[in-house]
């Protein structure tokens, strides 16, 4: 396996309950929950990315002394794929509540029968030039949206690390994101292994979107 990916939920962890109620067919339904769950999981991946930056001792005063305290050498850049990346994203900013954030809207334009292109529309950046940048895509299904999207940003600038955060992924998704994005490091809640025709992750948990915010 590659050590540029890493994948929460191999040890079992409360992680697993959430991710077990995302992805039972009954369970799921409930959208204040699903948002909710992703929001969660969106926290916990944060976490465990925030124990891979760089970190600087800052001193600070009690009311009884003082000591130093490894902080954050520089807050992220938390950059969201939407629609589905919202939840996860809010989740993200209750960790680094300070960061700065960044928007894309990229979405599958079908062509003829499975065939899809991806276009991406809208996107609301900050300067990542130099930053830590988070890259958050739920459902790592093909990869093409999140290395697209990258594409993008890398016209606007350099970041110093790139770290992408999702909550499936499939193996073939992510080994694309990793051949095409080489300096990237990736953390997902778990890895599955197949892809339906349509490009649908399997067993995965369906459409996150439409679960999160009803069919489009
Ligand atoms: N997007 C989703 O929401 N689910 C998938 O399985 C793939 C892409």
């Amino acid at each position: 396996m590659d050590t540029r990916l890493t994948i929460l939920g191999t040890r079992p962890s409360y992680l697993n309950h959430l991710l077990y109620e995302m992805r039972d067919v009954t369970r799921q339904q409930d959208r204040m929950r699903f948002r909710m769950n992703l929001e969660r999981t969106g926290e916990i991946l944060a976490y465990e990315i925030s124990r891979h930056l760089p970190y600087q001792p800052q001193p600070v005063t009690t009311p009884l002394g003082s000591l130093d305290i490894d902080l954050l050498d520089q807050q992220p850049v938390i950059i969201s794929i939407m629609r589905a990346g919202l939840p996860l994203h809010q989740g993200f900013l209750r960790i680094f509540d300070q960061a700065d954030n960044g928007f894309i809207a990229a979405y599958r334009h079908h062509t003829q029968g499975n065939e899809f292109i991806i276009k991406v529309e809208y996107m609301a950046l900050p300067d990542i030039t130099d930053r830590d940048l988070i890259l958050v895509d739920p459902m790592i299904a093909t990869g093409k949206s999140l290395v697209l999207s990258y594409q993008h940003l890398l016209d606007l600038g350099k970041p110093r690390r790139i770290l992408i955060a999702g909550v499936i992924g499939s193996e073939e998704g992510v080994q694309y994101v990793l051949r095409n994005i080489p300096q990237a490091h990736i953390w997902v809640a778990a890895l599955d292994h197949e892809l339906t025709a349509r490009s649908y992750i399997v067993p995965g948990l369906g459409d996150a979107g439409d679960l999160a915010f009803g069919p489009k």
